[in-house]
């Protein structure tokens, strides 16, 4: 059963291109490479020992992408990870995200429309949930104004699909995910930021291993218990499982309705420093940080009540914050490692 992944050899749609040949399907990626790199296709071939097809384009190309379409219609579902992702470069470059991010979901919804290919399950993220009035956020949590354009790509884009979904055969799955960190055990895929990143995790290893000086710590005066924001950080092994168990739901007619919407976190919110602590215990380091003031449009805590997806999806994640900061400081010294040897 073909299944294609848009934005595949990026950090979630590599780890579940791996996942989804694991569990049997022919996958095909489409990504335009513009923050990933071909040569995630090799390690997800070492892994998995198939090597999946990849067409390197931009969804955002209405021909190329009916194109594309036309010569893959045995495809039986999408996975659409492809978008850009920075909330600062959304905040400077909004119509950049738009653009981008709107405009290929909705020639992917008029090639599945034009070809029949019923089954979406569409990368959303716990952003729409802003700073919920309750914890944990259940997906009946109301969608609050988004902080910045990504954010309300995110919004739109589910809209679009809700509102395609009622006039059409098709059907979605949103997953919401929470902070997916953590790399594939084997260390060959990995988070991969291009140039300076936002993300937390990935400062903390580049810290850890000489490419930063010092993490900055944004604020520690918030009302959480060790002054530290909280989030519900989620191994992306676990966050790729949800995708094929998604996409098998689908795929075996076992939706209550055509678009559903599936928290994906833990459920258990840790701090900034809880975080730093985690890594500094599984890695033996001592992480050079500071604290310095709160990041703009940063929410104070902020965690998945995943039940919903637990009983409703039949998923749960398994990896403790321990495995995850442990799994991402494997992948940053085995890519050093690599790139060492280049
Ligand atoms: N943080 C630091 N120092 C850093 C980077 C981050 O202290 O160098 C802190 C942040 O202030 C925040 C926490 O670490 O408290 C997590 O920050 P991340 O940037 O890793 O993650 P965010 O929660 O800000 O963002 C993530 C995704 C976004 C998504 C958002 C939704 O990266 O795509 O969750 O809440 F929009």
């Amino acid at each position: 059963m073909k299944i294609l992944v848009t934005g595949g050899t990026g950090y979630i749609g590599s780890h579940t291109a791996v996942e989804l040949q694991q569990e049997g399907f022919e996958v095909v990626i489409v990504d335009n490479l513009s923050n990933s790199s071909a040569g995630v296709i090799d390690s997800i071939t070492a892994i998995t020992g198939i090597r999946p097809v990849l067409e390197v384009f931009d969804l955002a190309d209405y021909k190329k992408t009916m194109d594309f379409f036309q010569r893959h219609s045995d495809i039986q579902g999408i996975i659409h990870f492809a978008a850009y992702k920075a909330v600062g470069e959304s905040v400077e470059q909004p119509l950049m995200y738009y653009r981008n991010n709107l405009v290929s979901l909705m020639n992917i919804l008029e090639a599945m429309n034009s070809q029949q290919i019923p089954n979406l399950v569409f990368s959303s993220s716990c952003t729409v949930y802003g700073q919920p009035d309750e914890l944990p956020v259940s997906e009946q949590a109301a969608v609050k104004k988004a902080e910045s354009p990504y954010g309300n790509t995110k919004q739109i884009s589910e809209e679009i699909i809700s509102d395609t979904i009622r006039t059409s055969g098709l059907k979605a799955i949103a997953l919401r995910y929470f902070n997916p960190i953590g790399a594939h055990p084997t260390a060959l895929i990995g988070e991969l930021p291009l140039g300076v990143p936002n993300n937390l995790m990935p400062f903390i290893t580049q810290t850890a291993i000489g490419i930063r000086p010092q993490l900055r710590v944004f604020g520690n005066d918030y009302n959480t218990p060790d002054g530290t924001a909280i989030r519900d950080y989620i191994h992306v092994v676990d966050l790729a499982k949800a995708h094929v168990i998604s996409v098998q739901r689908m795929i075996q007619s076992r939706m209550k309705k055509p678009f559903e919407i599936f928290n994906l976190g833990t459920g258990i919110g840790y701090s900034v420093m809880d975080v730093i602590r985690s890594f500094e215990k599984v890695s033996g380091e001592r992480l050079n940080y500071i604290v310095v003031d709160r990041r703009e449009g940063d929410v104070e805590q902020v965690w998945a009540n995943p039940q919903w997806s637990n009983t409703e999806l039949g998923w749960k994640a398994e990896k403790n914050l321990d495995e995850m900061t442990y799994s991402a400081w494997k992948w940053e010294q085995a890519y050093k490692k690599r790139s060492r040897k280049q």
